[in-house]
């Protein structure tokens, strides 16, 4: 079979495909729509990331193809209906970078709740600006509220716990008797209540049209003075200029963006001079160690899939 791979994938993952299958990687096709358009009206499995467009176009040229695979989870790249109308299979990475994510989830709440990580220009300059970074607040006791509570939501959950959170999760689809929250100490809440009370808000929802402008002027408005909050989910689920807005002004404590509406993100005068602000490019998910689960993975999946 013939497996044509467009984005970055663990190159010894690359070879086990390699071993089994006729297999073309090539990374940077990705940026060369023509070339890609081509090239998959020959591929009986397309291996994607987050950036190359499984819709339109590119869909109408997978003439033969039976499994697209995503080395990832979030599949709002992919035209999943219309994949599975023509008979091809649609297959992430579930639960292979959830603890990449968790663990960014963690660290950005830590730095952002004490704010006392940014001095080292000042400090190396001869400056000690002790008194302004002696505010900083401990995660230990405070809320974290979870929206979204699958994979990467349930792991968080987890690791916040060990360090003294208290952990309150809103997902819709999950039921307050569901195993995954009984035991667990988690408490689910609707979503107002969770705005309301969460020291630190983190998303971990997929970017559909219920959760589409979630987190707009309106609801940042309803969080708790003070509060972080830490977006790996999907750009669009956060209004980016009010998110910048209620920065500025105060109301917030700080922010953690690691998806974006636009991506890559071009400059952006409404992030300039946000205080406490942590901007990532779509890294969360992205280890060594993720991506080589990630890569195996699916591998290991289509292998199986293409037997
Ligand atoms: N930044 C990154 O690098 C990165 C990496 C991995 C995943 N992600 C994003 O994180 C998202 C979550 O990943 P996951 O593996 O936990 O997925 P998952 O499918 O295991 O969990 C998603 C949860 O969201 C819930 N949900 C759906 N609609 C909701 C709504 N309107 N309100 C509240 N909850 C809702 C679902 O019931 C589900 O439990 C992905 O969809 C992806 O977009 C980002």
């Amino acid at each position: 079979m013939h497996i044509l791979i467009c984005e970055f994938m663990d190159e010894r993952a690359v070879d086990r495909l390699r071993e089994v299958h006729t297999e073309v990687y090539e990374p940077s096709l990705v940026d060369d729509t023509s070339a890609l358009l081509r090239k998959v009206a020959q591929t009986d499995a397309l291996v994607v990331r987050n950036r190359t467009q499984v819709r339109g176009p590119l869909l109408d040229a997978l003439g033969r193809c039976s499994v697209v695979a995503r080395l990832g989870v979030g599949l709002d790249n992919i035209d999943v209906a219309a994949c599975e109308a023509r008979g091809m299979v649609v297959m992430p990475a579930t639960g292979a970078n959830a603890l990449s994510v968790a663990e960014y989830v963690i660290a950005t709440a830590m730095l952002l709740l004490r704010g006392a990580y940014a001095s080292t220009s000042e400090v190396a300059a001869g400056q000690w600006p002790r008194p302004a970074l002696s505010q900083g607040r401990e995660v230990a006791g405070k809320t974290l509220g979870l929206v979204g509570y699958g994979h990467i939501g349930q792991l968080t959950a987890r690791l916040a716990q060990a360090i003294g959170m208290h952990v309150i999760a809103y997902d819709p689809l999950i039921m307050a008797e569901d195993a995954c929250l009984g035991p667990s100490g988690v408490k689910q809440v609707d979503l107002d209540a969770l705005v309301g009370t969460a020291d630190v808000i983190s998303l971990h929802v997929p970017l559909v049209d219920s959760t589409r402008g979630l987190f707009g002027a309106q609801r940042l408005a309803r969080m708790k003075p003070g509060a972080v909050l830490i977006n790996t989910a999907r750009g669009g689920i956060v209004d980016e200029v009010a998110l910048a807005a209620a920065l500025k002004g105060g109301q917030l404590g700080g922010a953690a963006i690691d998806v974006f509406e636009a991506e890559p993100q071009p400059a952006a005068p409404h992030w300039q001079a946000c205080p406490n602000l942590v901007l990532t490019p779509h890294i969360a998910g992205v280890t060594t160690e993720s991506n080589e689960r990630v890569s195996h993975f699916i591998a290991d999946q289509l292998i199986k899939a293409l037997a």
